[in-house]
């Protein structure tokens, strides 16, 4: 008899065409690096080997999403495939009215500039670039409602992104409930390292913003990894399918942005999709002046019929169960390495503490914008900073100093291999080994929004 004491998950799918790769030397990485000022985001994508920098609009399609594809209705107004789009987002999210967009930001854009006004708050579970962006250009101040163990890349917690109701509590007794024109909540909260929010905790604070008359607005750019999270961890869920959390969650929000480019398995498009007659009739007509007409809001029909069918088949179990094991394979090899990184183990990718893995370097010389570029040196891996510089400056100019200091090694969905998980690996590996000798970075060019994009960099001597 065999002596197997776990059965392995594997990948719903097989490949059917492939995608050739180019394998650069070191001195080109050490060149096109220097080239890039130091900035993962400015290499050019034909000098990376194995590219992590994000799951944003880099996922395979599958052999019916290009099938649908082909489909695609390039009307102006009125495309069938724009009536396709909606009738999957009713379906399988439940939300009633959807404008579509060319991608998440869209969304945010179009939402924030109807909801908030001036001096505003905005409440959430951890700021997102765009997203806190685009409330701060509506003259909204962001309110961080996290609970604490987010910001702490040791904490064990099984939902970090749950929000802390006695903080947003005391936000509404200061500012007023009218000063809040909603809450939003992403689930799997990216910045915390792909960290999922509970039902529970979506219950108790549903309760809590219908008392105040406060709406809920859900990031659900990654909600059915969320989903999958609240299967194998939250009592009761169990054996429940993916599908159906998703639309239990969706339920209890009032509207959500969606970039389709994680989740959805495409390449481009969102949405911004909610419940109430007025909010939609303002969006419809303020997309028409910023993405497109409501029917297309700067997708392509094609493009909106691969949405359609990608929303249902990342709500397949399935696909979550090798999605997500994906991801802790590499966390599990590199954890066998001795690598500090955020646990428990994200949705859409292995975020390492750059601070516990560079201690030596104070975050203003940018501990995890100098180790991806050291990973990438190393072996043609790509990856992203999320720490001292994706978070910015306040409006009043000082700099943000997050407590999380990371590099994020992100998976796009049905891309890699087992075999690309152990190549990075065993590149994080060879750095740690020689962690000691890395040096960091000061900044010589900042660009005023969102300056991880653009930033470039020198190495200290
Ligand atoms: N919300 C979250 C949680 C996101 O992760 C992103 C994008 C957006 C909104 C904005 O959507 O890119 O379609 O405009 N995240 C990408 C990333 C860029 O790499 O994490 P978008």
């Amino acid at each position: 008899m065999a002596k197997i004491d776990k059965r392995s998950w594997a990948e719903p799918y097989r490949m059917k065409m492939v995608e050739l790769l180019k394998v650069t030397t070191r001195p080109q990485r050490v060149k096109a690096l220097k080239e890039a000022g130091f900035n993962t985001f400015l290499l050019r994508a034909e000098d990376v080997y194995i590219d992590l920098l994000t799951d944003s609009g880099t996922n395979a399609m599958s052999d019916q999403q290009w099938a649908a594809f082909m489909t695609g209705d390039e009307a102006y107004a009125g495309s069938k495939s724009y009536y396709n789009m909606e009738k999957a987002i009713r379906q399988y999210y439940g939300y009633k009215y959807i404008v579509p967009t060319h991608q998440g930001r869209g969304a945010e854009h179009i939402l924030s500039k109807i909801l908030i006004k001036k001096g505003d708050y905005v409440p959430g579970n951890m700021y997102f670039t765009t997203t806190r962006l685009h409330q701060e250009l509506a003259g909204g101040k962001f309110e961080d409602i996290i609970i604490d163990e987010a910001h702490d890349a040791t904490s064990e917690f099984p939902f970090k992104g749950n929000v802390d109701l006695n903080k947003l509590e005391r936000l509404v007794k200061k500012v007023g409930s009218s000063k809040i024109p909603y809450v939003c909540i992403a689930t799997n909260v990216n910045m915390a390292g792909g960290q999922p929010i509970s039902i529970a905790n979506l219950k108790e604070l549903r309760k809590f913003t219908k008392k105040h008359g406060i709406r809920i607005i859900h990031d659900m750019t990654r909600v059915a990894e969320n989903a999958y999270f609240i299967q194998q961890r939250e009592k009761g869920y169990g054996s429940v399918k993916v599908r159906d959390i998703v639309k239990e969650i969706c339920s209890l929000t009032d509207g959500a942005t969606m970039s389709a480019k994680k989740d959805a398995l495409v390449n481009i498009g969102g949405f911004l999709a909610i419940n109430d007659w007025d909010t939609f009739e303002e969006a419809r007509n303020m997309v028409v002046a910023y993405e497109g007409l409501h029917t297309y809001g700067g997708i392509a029909g094609r493009d909106m019929e691969a949405i359609a069918v990608g929303i249902r088949e990342s709500l397949s179990d399935a696909h979550q169960a090798a999605r997500v094991g994906q991801v802790e394979y590499l966390g599990k090899k590199m954890e066998s390495y001795g690598i500090p990184t955020v646990k428990p183990f994200g949705g859409h990718g292995i975020f390492v503490d750059a601070k516990a893995f560079l201690p030596h370097i104070s975050q203003d010389e940018f501990p995890a914008q100098t180790l991806a570029g050291e990973v990438y040196v190393d072996s043609g891996v790509r990856t992203m900073e999320r720490g001292i510089v994706s978070a910015g400056r306040k409006p009043n100019g000082e700099n943000y100093h997050p407590k999380l200091e990371l590099v994020r090694f992100t998976l796009p969905r049905r891309v890699y291999t087992q075999a690309h998980m152990d190549v990075v690996a065993e590149s994080v590996a060879m750095v740690y080994d020689r962690r000691k000798k890395i040096k960091g970075l000061k900044m010589v060019y900042e660009p005023k929004y969102l300056r991880f994009f653009q930033a470039r960099f020198e190495q200290l001597k």
